[in-house]
């Protein structure tokens, strides 16, 4: 008997229908159909996914390729708060941290939050002592999603100036305090495990810094954001000062839970809320939509079309916005943490590529160094595009037009192409694109975008197979290190010359 999932990837397999310029010649409906847009409080973001290469007949395909993969009931047992992570037995608790999901995770989720309202309150009423800035230590998913969020909500605003510190390189850590007055600077230890070697050094190295700056009691500047409570005390934290979250909120989706106190503490409680809530609505749309109407979903469909059908290596996003210019960073780690993997849930190899490689940068920068490749170099590389109708900056509008203009730019040329007779000076033209267009950059709506590539991330992986969840390709390097640490181990030749060349050996 054949395997569904397979007989569906068959079918997409077949020969490319048309180029782009001929798909819109065809179907005067084809902006209409695949565009479509979420309310997201106070506005609302169009994604436009026009310019791929998807027509109603792939669209078909892939929704039998999503109901052969047992989709729908992936994405029930993803808000039911079943086990969604099989290789280590758990939920998936991120929605549930919005309010979406199933009561008893949002009850935990509730009170969890409660808890955390009235830390971020009592630090901004003074309770902590003059707080002026905070030194936000983590890595990872316990780093990239606030140091976007700070970035891009708190540039003129911050009540908190912040600072994320991830890389145990000390030279991150000395400029954070550079920029803080130890006397009123709090450190926030950011670890999902509280066991992260990078993390734990820097924190330590952080009291250090307060004790040897005249704090009297520099542990009573610290507060932790973790998933084990029991180490943040064990290490020294007063259990007040302790800000737990689930185990099932994976650390590249942590940004909702108390990894998000220094957002809270830059842009208020509100804000914080209005991101949340923004979430929540792609949740609803990601779990009450079906089909390709499913903007998530669609995303997805395109995502396989050009990795796994078409070959594309790699998908680049760039953010129109310098507020989002750590985006495609915080986006490099959702999805190929997420999807970076060469087995099935069953255990076995994948048959096709996976996550390609998230790469990107902002415009108009990248039109000035990268952009020539995606023109007119050999690769077929998917681009996304996001922006925002609504500038951030308060100068001539002379700024956004251009910026926005050479967005829209972009895409239009990247598909259309030119002919010449010079090969030097021909572009051959018919290279997707995907516009975000958010009407403005605002809480609900940065909340809104993060959920939205969760969600996308999450429907990938399902439609192919595999676990997003987790990530033990991260272990195997962190292992070594230990064992060099220790002095423990004999390494091949090249690594021992370079032990001994760095006077490690
Ligand atoms: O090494 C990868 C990783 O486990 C990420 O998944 C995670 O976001 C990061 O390390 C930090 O982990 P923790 O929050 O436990 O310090």
């Amino acid at each position: 008997m054949s395997d569904p999932r397979s007989d569906a990837w068959q079918a997409l397999k077949r020969a490319p229908e048309a180029t782009l310029s001929e798909l819109f010649a065809r179907d005067p409906r084809r902006v209409e159909k695949l565009s479509g847009r979420i309310e997201t409080g106070e506005g609302s973001i169009l994604f436009d996914w026009s310019k791929t290469h998807l027509t109603d007949a792939l669209l078909a395909d892939f929704e039998a390729l999503a109901k052969a993969a047992g989709f729908a009931e992936l994405r029930r047992k993803l808000f039911a708060g079943e086990v969604v992570n099989p290789t280590e037995g758990r939920a998936a608790g991120h929605a549930a941290l919005r309010g979406v999901g199933d009561e008893a995770s949002v009850a935990d989720a509730m009170a969890l939050a409660a808890r955390m309202k009235l830390l971020v309150e009592a630090i901004h009423d003074g309770a902590l002592g003059e707080v002026n800035h905070l030194i936000h230590i983590g890595i990872g998913g316990s780093a990239l999603g606030p140091a976007l969020a700070v970035d891009a909500l708190a540039r003129d605003i911050a009540l908190v100036d912040v600072h994320v510190v991830s890389n145990v390189d000390g030279l991150a850590l000395e400029e954070a305090f550079r920029a803080c007055d130890p006397a009123t600077t709090l450190i926030a230890v950011a670890s999902k495990t509280f066991t992260t070697t990078e993390t734990m050094t820097n924190a330590a190295s952080a009291l250090a810094w307060l004790a040897d700056n005249g704090v009297a009691d520099p542990s009573g500047r610290v507060i932790a954001l973790t998933a084990h409570p029991d180490k943040a005390v064990e290490w020294g934290v007063d259990e007040t000062r302790i800000l737990p979250f689930a185990e099932s909120v994976g650390g590249r989706y942590s940004l909702w839970s108390s990894i998000g106190v220094p957002v809270a503490l830059a842009v208020g409680w509100d804000d914080f809320v209005a991101m949340l809530d923004g979430a929540a609505s792609v949740d609803r749309h990601f779990r009450d939509t079906d089909g390709r109407a499913n903007l998530c979903l669609r995303a997805a469909f395109a995502d396989l079309y050009y990795a796994r059908i078409r070959g594309a290596e790699t998908r680049a996003v760039f953010a129109y916005d310098e507020r989002l210019r750590l985006l495609p960073d915080y986006l490099q780690q959702l999805e190929m943490e997420s999807n970076g993997k060469r087995v099935t849930v069953d255990g076995s190899r994948v048959d096709a590529p996976t996550a390609p490689i998230t790469w990107g940068g902002v415009g108009t920068d990248a039109q000035h160094a990268v952009f020539q490749l995606l023109h007119q170099g050999t690769h077929l590389v998917p681009v996304e595009f996001v922006a925002s109708v609504a500038p951030g900056d308060n100068l001539d509008p002379a700024h956004h037009r251009i910026l926005l203009m050479n967005c829209f730019a972009q895409g239009a040329a990247l598909m259309a192409g030119k002919a010449s007779g010079d090969p030097a000076r021909s572009y051959p033209g018919d290279r997707p694109s995907s516009t975000i267009l958010c009407d403005d950059l605002d809480p609900a709506t940065l909340g809104a975008l993060i959920a939205f590539h969760e969600h996308r991330t999450f429907a990938n992986a399902a439609l192919m197979g595999i676990n997003p969840f987790d990530q033990f390709g991260v272990e195997l390097g962190k292992e070594i290190a230990k064992k060099i640490e220790q002095g423990g181990g004999r390494f091949d030749a090249s690594t021992e010359a370079l032990l001994q060349a760095a006077g490690l050996g």
